[in-house]
């Protein structure tokens, strides 16, 4: 595995690779890895000649009293993790190289970054748009993958390639979860051990959503109440939201029809949790 910091490095390395006629899979990461990521990785070796992993914890998606300085980060770990995957070239850049102090861009979707996390995480989206579409000017890849724990970051990402008619093809990967249910995610090492027992309620209201409608509950309003006061039992949970929408368009519905994703974001302690499902409903 080549390990690669300038961007002039990685855009040379990849027209050689392009010139012998190979295909890239792009995997934007903030590292800190875990088998949610691998997952990712594996997927773009079975389409891709070429997987990059780019680790970069992006400053511009984090709000001035949000974790950034505290993100867990492990280089070495890393680097040891991306290689045994499988990973060809991991992008390591640094704030300065990727945000020079002349830098003064933005990219900003509209509409569906107005609910769930984008409500209360105000310019996160256009901080992970800006850094995504760097990502995708640098490499050029011909797929990216994203796991569908950011249900709406996909969404997202999905909607400003459709958008600005970027030619990348953008994957979604499925979650990957704990043996006893918690989505993996590196915040989850923020949590101590009360706080991560208390966590298993977002999957246990995601399966109790999962189970409803199959039982024919079709009224969104009271499937998130339902929601709400499985998670609200949890004397450490501090809920951020629950909302029940369209799983493509991300439009919020009465009444549930099609596929529908049903996200929560939930605070234990100081660590802010985000679980979804997506549920068919005919
Ligand atoms: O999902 C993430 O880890 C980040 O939001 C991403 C896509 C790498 C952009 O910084």
């Amino acid at each position: 595995m080549r390990v690669i910091d300038s961007i002039d490095e990685l855009k040379t390395t990849v027209r050689l690779l392009k010139n012998e006629g190979k295909t890239i899979g792009l995997i934007p990461t903030m590292g800190y890895l875990h088998e949610g990521h691998i997952s990712l990785v594996k997927a773009s070796r079975h389409n891709n000649d070429i997987t990059i992993m780019s680790i970069f914890v992006n400053p511009a998606q984090f709000g001035p009293n949000e974790d950034f300085e505290k993100y867990p980060r492990d280089v070495a770990g890393d680097s040891r993790k991306a290689d045994e995957a499988g990973v060809d070239i991991l992008f390591i850049p640094s704030v300065n190289e990727m945000y020079p102090d002349s830098y003064s861009t933005y990219i900003e979707v509209l509409g569906i970054t107005d609910r769930l996390c984008g409500k209360s995480r105000q310019g996160h989206f256009k901080g992970v748009c800006t850094v995504v579409l760097k990502l995708f000017n640098i490499v050029e890849p011909d797929r990216a993958y994203f796991g569908q724990k950011d249900a709406q970051q996909a969404a997202v990402i999905k909607k400003m390639v459709k958008d600005l008619n970027s030619t990348v093809w953008i994957t979604v990967c499925p979650i990957v979860r704990e043996s006893d249910g918690l989505a993996m995610s590196s915040r989850n090492v923020y949590l101590n051990k009360e706080e991560r027992k208390a966590a298993l309620v977002l999957s246990k209201s995601l399966m109790e959503a999962v189970d409803l409608t199959a039982n024919g509950e079709a009224d969104c309003e009271r499937l998130r109440d339902r929601l709400i006061s499985i998670i609200g039992g949890e004397k450490l949970a501090d809920i951020d939201y629950v909302e029940i929408l369209d799983a493509e368009t991300l439009e919020f519905k009465e009444i549930l029809k099609g596929r529908m994703l049903v996200a929560v974001a939930v605070r234990f302690g100081k660590t802010r949790l985000i679980d979804n499902v997506v549920v068919e409903v005919n």
